[in-house]
């Protein structure tokens, strides 16, 4: 007779604590992102809204600048030529007005968007 509660109250426990567990966060963001009480600050990216969307570049630019500023920290030399792969941050096609999340995923692994098309390798990048 009690069986079918005490699985569903089992169920609760696991369940609550693994659904914070099962979302990645990248490591260097770990530290900043995580609170006195152990836990990871959602708001730091996503705000205060209860439903969770993928954040803009307003949300990351409250710590990395604006994307001119971060376009700025990737900046090739002048005269690299094809030797060097160009500015992910301020591109021919784009300027600087790609979605940071194109490429910087927070939960699953990163990627590079214009790989759609062109085999960069980025060895920089922390993906
Ligand atoms: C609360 C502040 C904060 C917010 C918000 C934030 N970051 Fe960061 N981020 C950091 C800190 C601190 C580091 C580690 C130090 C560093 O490399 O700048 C970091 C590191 C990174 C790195 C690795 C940099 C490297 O060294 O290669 C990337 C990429 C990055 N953040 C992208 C983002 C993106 C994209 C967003 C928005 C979705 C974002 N961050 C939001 C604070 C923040
Ligand atoms: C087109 C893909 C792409 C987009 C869009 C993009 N990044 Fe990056 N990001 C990269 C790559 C690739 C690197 C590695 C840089 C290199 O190779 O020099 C990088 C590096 C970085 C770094 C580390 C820079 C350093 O050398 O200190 C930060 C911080 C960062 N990105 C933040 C952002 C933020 C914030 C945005 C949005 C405004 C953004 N990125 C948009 C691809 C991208
Ligand atoms: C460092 C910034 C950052 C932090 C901190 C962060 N997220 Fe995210 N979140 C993202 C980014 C970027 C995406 C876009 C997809 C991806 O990169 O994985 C995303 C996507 C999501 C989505 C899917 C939204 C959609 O519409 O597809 C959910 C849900 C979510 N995050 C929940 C959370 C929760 C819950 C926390 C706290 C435990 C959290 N996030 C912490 C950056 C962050
Ligand atoms: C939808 C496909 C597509 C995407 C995505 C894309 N590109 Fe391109 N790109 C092209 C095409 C097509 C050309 C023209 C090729 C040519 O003329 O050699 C080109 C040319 C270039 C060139 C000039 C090549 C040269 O040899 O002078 C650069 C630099 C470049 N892209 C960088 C980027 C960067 C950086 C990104 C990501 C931020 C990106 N591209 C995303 C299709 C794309």
């Amino acid at each position: 007779m009690l069986k079918p509660v005490f699985i569903l109250l089992l169920g609760v426990m696991l369940a609550t604590p693994m659904a914070a567990n099962a979302l990645n966060i990248k490591d260097y963001h770990k530290e900043v992102m995580t609170g006195a009480d152990g836990k990871v600050d959602c708001a730091a990216c996503h705000g205060d809204a209860k439903r969770k969307t993928v954040p803009d570049a307003a949300s990351c630019s409250s710590c990395h600048g604006s994307p001119e500023e971060v376009a700025k920290l990737t900046e090739r030399p002048a005269d690299a030529g094809h030797s060097v792969e160009p500015n992910p941050h301020n591109s021919l096609h784009y300027g600087t007005d790609l979605p940071c999340t194109y490429c910087h995923q927070e939960h699953k692994e990163s990627k590079v968007y214009c790989n759609q098309c062109h085999e960069f390798t980025y060895p920089q990048m922390k993906r």
